[in-house]
């Protein structure tokens, strides 16, 4: 990626040879452009004498390593953006050292005064709300507040946003399909004025957002009746049981006595919750990508599991690399198709082939997936077996087990 400040080797995370995707975009670009030479009547930001640069929702480190050198702090949800930010910092030579860049997720204390706020918009409506939310009394009247993203992903419900929360807001022209966002913060105590610069604004309330939000799952979802589920800003499926979640509830395996359980790509965890509701010997493991997901199915395993039967554990990260070779008995997921803004399979498949290394000999995966994905035909191929356990007009569920010896691969 070139850029005013610099030119930059960058790759997403994990780092896959084949993937041809970029790990920057034109949203990227023109943010960076806009900071060194301004856009119409805006002008450049001078980030050397700034003070303290917020990035928020970066996609894959691109901004962050681009603007390194003035010390940003990134909030992110992703893992994956974590990781793939620390290793594009490394790989141009810049590293994660307290002298450069901070790295916090989105349920991390966000830094007490923020001068510069640039802001990626994510995919999440509600993720940003939220974010905005928890970032608004740490933002002044003269905090420079730039957002962007492609066009497609800049709606007016994205504006309203930003207007409602921090303060008057503006687009740029478009350029190669991407626009920025020009936010003036308001001063406290007047919503919709624009505020005057270098006013302090310890006043700014600290507005509680929606988030999270809870429901009771009722009577047709298997061993998840009942079970109370919490859900953080941005989590899939976030107000409701998922259809295919559903599905899966209703046909989950029985005999999972004593065994050790993954719910992987967990989300808010009502899936291992129902497990340890209906099975206290069971050994629960959570893990999923998103912190903001983490958070959740934390919350929902302590809302409905008594504390002294509390024996699972919680994982952010990549799938399951985390876990050790053969120390899994099963494997359950709603695996996503997204990877950012992408659809795709590859997520998907990379946990197919990640579940297979953790699972015993004889252990079992199981998923429900979207019927049109044809995960039969990839379980068949990477597990040498794979069986309909259930179906219905729109998704289906498949297991695959692992056989005692490995496969030639
Ligand atoms: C379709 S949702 C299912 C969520 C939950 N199990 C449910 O049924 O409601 C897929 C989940 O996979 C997570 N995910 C995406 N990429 C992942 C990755 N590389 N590793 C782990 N989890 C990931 C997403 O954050 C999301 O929570």
């Amino acid at each position: 990626m070139t850029t005013p400040y610099g030119s930059y080797e960058l790759t997403r995370f994990p780092e896959d040879p084949r993937d041809r995707l970029r790990a920057w975009d034109a949203a990227d670009e023109y943010l960076l452009r806009h900071l060194d030479a301004g856009t119409g009547e805006r002008g450049p930001v001078d980030l050397a004498g700034a003070g303290q640069i917020t990035v928020l929702g970066d996609r894959w480190g691109a901004l962050t390593t681009a603007l390194a050198a003035y010390r940003p702090t990134q909030i992110t949800d992703s893992s994956l953006t974590r990781s793939a930010t620390a290793a594009n910092l490394d790989r141009n030579g810049i590293g994660t050292s307290k002298a450069t860049v901070t790295l916090l997720t989105t349920q991390d204390p966000p830094p007490e005064k923020i001068d510069v706020l640039l802001v990626r918009v994510p995919k999440s409506l509600a993720l940003l709300e939220d974010q905005l939310h928890r970032l608004a009394p740490h933002v002044h009247a003269g905090t420079v507040v730039v957002g962007t993203g492609m066009v497609k992903e800049i709606h007016t419900s994205t504006l309203r946003l930003f207007e409602r929360i921090l303060g008057p807001t503006k687009t740029s022209l478009a350029e190669k399909k991407a626009r920025l966002i020009f936010c003036t913060p308001s001063t406290p105590g007047t919503p919709g004025t624009p505020g005057t610069p270098g006013t302090p604004d310890a006043a700014r309330p600290a507005a509680p957002g929606p988030w999270p939000v809870t429901y009771t799952v009722d009577e047709d979802a298997g061993y998840a009746s009942g079970l109370t589920v919490v859900n953080h800003a941005g989590i899939f499926c976030a107000d409701r049981l998922d259809v295919g979640t559903r599905f899966f509830l209703q046909n989950l395996p029985t005999n999972t006595d004593g065994a050790r359980v993954v719910d992987l790509g967990c989300g808010n965890g009502v899936v291992g919750t129902a497990v340890q509701a209906h099975d206290p010997d069971a050994e629960v493991v959570f893990t999923d990508e998103s912190f903001q997901a983490l958070a959740s199915a934390r919350a929902t395993y302590r809302a409905n599991i008594r504390e002294g039967r509390r024996t699972a554990e919680f994982h952010v990260g990549d799938g399951v690399a985390m876990l050790a070779p053969g120390s899994v008995d099963l494997v359950l997921s709603n695996p996503p198709f997204h990877s950012h803004q992408a659809t795709t399979d590859a997520t998907a498949l990379r946990m197919f082939a990640q579940s297979r290394k953790v699972l015993r000999p004889g252990g079992e995966l199981w998923i429900v997936a979207n019927r049109h994905m044809g995960y039969h035909t990839h379980l068949q191929r990477l597990f040498g077996n794979s069986e309909v356990v259930a179906s219905e007009p729109k998704f289906v569920i498949l297991r695959a087990v692992k056989e005692d010896r490995p496969r030639p691969m």
